[in-house]
């Protein structure tokens, strides 16, 4: 490990820094992009020293998952949009229904040859294809599975058992008796290995932990969806409980969300088990690894430490919002959705369009339909089960440039979600512009239409501390996750873009002054190259 130690303050004094929210800011300005720091960065890539994709655990027998998926006949179009409460009912997963899940968020859906060896894609698009993102499962008893805690590893699609015996009363307590945990049979827990992405990506990976768990939890919601099982995003936890239960290494690892999978009568509290340290080996990732005190800072400085400060920060996400609602939309600039109808909606299942989605690398310049870009729209931003988005309320806004849509004009747009209308920003052919915030990459550029999500980061963070800034990463992320999936249910293509952070805030303003951009998707028609698409 090389990198100092200086910011590591220790658990006890980041519970109280949550609401010291410069640590937010800080991280936020200091790993900004921008045309200067982008041409002033040294950093190159050791090829030498890339980590392995996955996190091995080299002393554990694999539990196979049953590989055959079992199709569900909602459409995905459905399933992204549904917002899915935990029911009155019992719904119980069997290991049938955890493994689809497990694979349509996590799984190995694409494997690709090239001279120096094969890369395996996943089903959720990831930055730099690092895949820096391990799902741990907690369960009670299931019909086919019994009581544990497990690893679930995409290499050879398999669990592999942590421990022993229901531990669901650790999150319960971890997550201040949140009522999905409670009622929970299954629980998923989201946690990122930094150096896997880092590697890469070196303290702007912080932000790349929220951007690639929401990408997966959008398709986990969609999958959950599609079987009718209740899913609920849960974001408040006391942090070290959590990576105590999964043995993770506070130094290099961090939880970052618990999914509340199904509904049972809560029985859990009752039957929480001692829990001993794990002390698991696992396969090491690169020769060496370099530590990046940034991300550690800012995830400790993040951190909730008693059930009893859980309980407090959920609760103040009811406070009044703070978001400025902004008036100046002059209706005769507002363009409503035109979404398909039930009838003319696409109907693949969530399945087919997660195996068939990946990244689109070059996009052919030609339009798409208005009812495209409406359905998108209108699917993506329904709304997400979550214990830090009461229902209706959103800490992202959604702006767009506009290439080629049918029937509407090429410019610069806001979306007014409560209308579900296009507001025009302005008139104009951006594609140069587009190019250029996109850090000069050809996508932004030759899409039909790029979607910016900008948040102002001044109420989150003062009422959810510096945890709201992983809110708010969240929030964007799961609604361009969704759009990954609306555009491939559609049969186009979609690619998430990295930004130069001050210029977008500066094209979209005076309306956008004073947001930060959390999360940029581009959307389009892809150029179908040949040879290229594998099993
Ligand atoms: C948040 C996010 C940002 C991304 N940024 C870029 C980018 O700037 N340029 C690019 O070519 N691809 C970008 N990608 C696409 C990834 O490279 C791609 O997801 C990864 O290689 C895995 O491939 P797949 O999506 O085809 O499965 C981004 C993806 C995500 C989720």
């Amino acid at each position: 490990m090389v990198g100092g130690d200086k910011s590591l303050t220790g658990a006890m004094r980041s519970a109280m820094k949550n609401r010291e929210t410069e640590a937010a800011w800080s991280y936020h300005n200091g790993t900004k992009h921008s045309y200067q720091s982008i041409r002033t960065n040294a950093h190159s890539l050791d090829w030498e020293n890339q980590p392995i994709p996955f996190k091995i655990y080299s002393s554990l027998d694999p539990i196979p998952l049953p590989r055959q998926l079992s199709s569900s006949k909602t459409p995905a179009l459905a399933a992204i949009a549904a917002v899915t409460a935990p029911g009155e009912e019992s719904d119980m997963p069997t290991s049938q229904t955890l493994a689809e899940i497990l694979f349509l968020s996590a799984g190995v859906t694409k494997r690709r040859s090239y001279p120096g060896g094969e890369m395996l894609f996943r089903a959720a698009a990831c930055t730099g294809a690092l895949y820096h993102i391990d799902l741990y499962l907690a369960c009670g008893d299931l019909a086919d599975l019994a009581a544990g805690v497990y690893h679930f590893s995409p290499h050879d699609f398999a669990l592999r058992r942590l421990r022993s015996g229901d531990h669901r009363g650790a999150l319960v307590h971890a997550s201040g008796e949140e009522p999905s945990i409670v009622s929970a049979p299954a629980i998923l827990i989201c946690a990122s290995t930094y150096w896997r992405n880092a590697w890469k990506y070196q303290a702007r990976a912080y932000r790349h932990c929220y951007w690639d768990n929401g990408t997966l939890l959008a398709n986990l919601l969609a999958a959950a969806a599609a079987r009718r099982l209740p899913a609920k995003v849960v974001l408040g936890f006391v942090d070290q409980a959590v990576g105590d239960l999964l043995g993770l290494d506070a130094k290099r690892e961090a939880p970052l969300s618990l999914v509340a999978l199904g509904h049972t009568m809560p029985n859990i509290l009752a039957s929480a088990p001692t829990m001993e340290p794990l002390t698991l080996a696992t396969v090491p990732l690169s020769k060496r690894e370099v530590d990046y005190p940034a991300m550690r800072a800012m995830q400790e400085a993040s951190s909730l430490a008693s059930e009893e400060k859980v309980v407090a920060w959920r609760g103040d996400k009811n406070k009044e919002s703070g978001k400025r609602e902004d008036e100046s939309g002059k209706k005769e600039r507002l363009i409503p959705l035109h979404p398909w109808s039930d009838a003319e909606m696409p109907q693949d299942t969530i399945a087919e369009v997660i195996t068939r989605r990946g990244s689109t690398r070059q996009f052919a310049r030609e339009p798409i339909a208005f009812a495209q870009l409406s359905t998108m729209l209108d699917r993506a931003a329904r709304g997400i089960p979550t214990d830090f988005l009461n229902p209706g309320q959103s800490l992202n806004d959604l702006y767009l440039i506009v290439h080629a849509v049918d029937d509407l004009p090429a410019g610069a747009y806001y979306f007014r979600r409560d209308q579900r209308a296009l507001e025009l920003l302005k008139e104009g052919d951006f594609r140069r512009d587009a190019g250029y915030l996109g850090l000069g990459q050809e996508i932004p550029a030759d899409c039909s239409v790029n979607v910016y999500f900008l948040a102002d980061l001044h109420p989150p963070l003062a009422r959810l501390g510096n945890r709201g800034y992983r809110a708010a990463q969240l929030e964007a992320s799961i609604m361009g996750g969704k759009l990954y999936l609306a555009a491939y249910a559609q049969r186009l293509g979609a690619s998430g873009l990295t930004f130069f952070d001050d210029d977008v805030t500066e094209f979209f303003s005076p309306h956008a002054a004073g947001k930060s951009v959390m999360f940029l998707i581009a959307l389009g028609k892809s150029v179908k190259r040949k040879g290229l698409n594998v099993v």
